[in-house]
């Protein structure tokens, strides 16, 4: 099997290329690839989002093997206004304002503990205009909880619990270097 090339994709790119990207999400998440692929409408309305980053780690036979993309958030996001209600209002002014934030992040796992999660994070990071990262994930000591500590993410609010779903989530930050 061939090893992924990391690219970078464009907003037609990321359009194109949903249902993979859904593929690899159901994969990695351990849910029925028509359960990922009812978050279509959710990437669908991420394609206009301002500051829209995507890594795709793809085969030299262009199968999808791992993803990350993010944006630039803004008041008025459901996402942004869930964290934003949910961090108290310091962290929330130095976290969240102008942050960019990580919507997907997804190997494959015959391929994960190589070190391509660390390469799509660490390339989905160098570049937006954004003086710090911000995501959710899942509450619980799973791999990605591990991943994240180790690239010197934090901790900003723990048990925080999003409409119509069960599951507890942590919200991490990283400060990012901000290009010169
Ligand atoms: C989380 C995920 C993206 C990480 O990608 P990966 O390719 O498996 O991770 P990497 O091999 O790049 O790991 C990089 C570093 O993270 C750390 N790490 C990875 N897993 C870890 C774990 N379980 N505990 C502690 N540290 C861990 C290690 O320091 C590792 O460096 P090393 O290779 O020098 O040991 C991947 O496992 C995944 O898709 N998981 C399921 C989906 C998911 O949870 N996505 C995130 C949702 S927010």
């Amino acid at each position: 099997m061939s090893l992924p090339t990391l690219v970078e994709w464009g907003r037609e790119d990321l359009g194109r290329r949903q249902d993979d990207l859904l593929d690899v999400y159901a994969e990695a998440m351990d849910v029925s690839p028509a359960a990922a692929r009812a978050r279509r409408p959710i990437v669908t309305a991420h394609l206009d989002r301002p500051g829209l980053r995507a890594v795709a780690a793809t085969r030299d036979d262009g199968r999808l093997m791992g993803v990350a993309y993010g944006y630039l958030g803004e008041p008025g996001q459901w996402w942004h206004d869930q964290v934003g209600a949910a961090l108290s209002r310091q962290d929330a002014s130095s976290w969240l304002v102008g942050a960019f934030e990580v919507c997907e992040l997804h190997v494959r796992p015959a391929l994960q503990g190589k070190g391509l999660g660390r390469s799509l994070l660490d390339r989905l990071l160098t570049g937006p205009p954004a003086p710090t990262a911000v995501l959710t994930t899942p509450d619980r000591e799973t791999r990605a909880r591990g991943f994240y500590r180790a690239a010197g993410w934090v901790d900003l609010v723990r048990g925080l619990m999003f409409p119509g779903d069960p599951r507890a989530f942590a919200v991490l930050g990283k400060q990012l270097e901000t290009p010169a």
